[in-house]
């Protein structure tokens, strides 16, 4: 069997652990060199650095939150705890992100933030969203769980709006099995995200030597990644330029051995952006037809995947009325998307099977 995701984690990113250096500072000056990072908090999980980034901003009752559907549903969780009401956008044709006109036609005096879920490790227009956001003094949030190493123009994925969040997931390009980062760009929410990251205390003014002890100063709670797993991302980060390279060795090896016809539609990276290779979606005809190919692959021994269910017709989504939300080409991709295998280990002959195979499948006796 062909598996959908394999690691690039091996025993060489466990090098630094046993050197026994310190991992957290050299971790976080290493991102932020490499990614132009102006500060950085390192936690659990990216869905945990987005229940980060709504403390901080703190989130009330009644604040509207612009996101799409068509995402993963901690981009919405963390929200939605603190009592948002989740206005969803739908995802343009071209790229399966945020479309801009539609965000724009949802915002209202209570828009409190909109968070731009970068797919693919393809980017939203960045810049007329955060001068529109600017504009309104509504913050940007940006999910990058799978924009890390991508680009929007010089700008890596996450630096450009007030916070951005990445995934370290095992899915993941960079990763060390579950983790994730905030990205703190707008230094007007580093006291409060201090607090939020210091489970609740001011330890942060303590640890330097503003205060002489801590104690409870707010809301906050236990985000923080273990040092052990920050050696194994340190890792990772050493790798990252073969990660990208075979990546993309992929991506295009498929572009050249995929019949045209089945390629009509993929997401076009337009030319502000950089990509991370982090997906090979296409589009299918029909849902029908995309899980019946999802099935014959398996038959053959490749496993393809799908994603996202929308969240507005999601149980919780639908219990909640967000059904109400009109998205059409969100739900056009949700049931026609397919997730072909891509990762540095995929064998040139493995690529050529699965591309065979799919051409076979879809294309029959042609
Ligand atoms: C867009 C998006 N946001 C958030 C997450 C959550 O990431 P994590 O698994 O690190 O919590 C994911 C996970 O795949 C994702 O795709």
């Amino acid at each position: 069997m062909i598996p959908f995701n394999l690691t690039t984690v091996n025993e060489f990113d466990f090098e630094y652990l046993y050197k026994n250096i310190e991992f957290k500072e050299k971790l976080k000056e290493k991102f932020h060199r490499e990614f132009n990072i102006k500060n950085s908090y390192f936690t659990t999980s990216c869905s945990s650095a987005l229940d980060m980034a709504a403390e901080i901003i703190e989130i009330n009752p009644g604040d509207e939150v612009i996101l799409p559907s068509y995402t993963y549903v901690t981009t919405a969780m963390g929200f939605v705890k603190r009592g948002a009401k989740l206005i969803f956008a739908d995802i343009s044709e071209d790229n399966f992100v945020m479309d801009f006109e539609d965000v724009k036609r949802k915002i209202t005096s209570k828009t409190k933030a909109i968070v731009p879920v970068h797919y693919a490790g393809i980017s939203m227009d960045m810049d007329p969203l955060v001068e529109l956001a600017n504009s309104e003094k509504i913050y940007v949030i940006e999910d990058a769980a799978q924009g890390v190493d991508a680009q929007y123009k010089d700008s890596y994925l996450g630096t450009i709006g007030d916070m951005g969040t990445y995934s370290f997931h095992y899915t993941k390009n960079i990763s060390c099995g579950e983790g994730g980062a905030l990205l703190l760009n707008n230094s007007k929410l580093e006291d409060k995200a201090n607090v939020v990251f210091e489970k609740g205390t001011d330890r942060h003014s303590f640890i330097k030597g503003i205060t002489d002890k801590y104690s409870w100063v707010g809301l906050g709670g236990s985000y923080e990644m273990s040092e052990y797993l920050m050696a194994i991302l340190l890792g990772q980060m050493d790798k990252k330029e073969m990660i990208m390279k075979e990546r993309k060795r992929v991506y295009d090896y498929y572009q050249v051995l995929l019949d045209k016809e089945i390629q009509y539609k993929k997401p076009v990276i337009p030319e502000y952006s950089k990509s991370n290779y982090h997906i090979f979606p296409i589009l299918l005809k029909s849902e029908e037809i995309r899980n019946e190919i999802i099935f014959k692959m398996k038959e053959e021994g490749i496993h393809t995947t799908f994603h996202y269910q929308p969240l507005h017709l999601s149980q919780f989504g639908k219990r909640k009325g967000y059904q109400q939300f009109e998205l059409p080409m969100t739900e056009k991709i949700s049931k026609q998307i397919i997730r072909l295998p891509i990762y540095p280990d995929l064998k040139d002959e493995q690529i050529e099977f699965i591309s065979e195979t799919l051409n076979k499948i879809i294309l029959g006796g042609k």
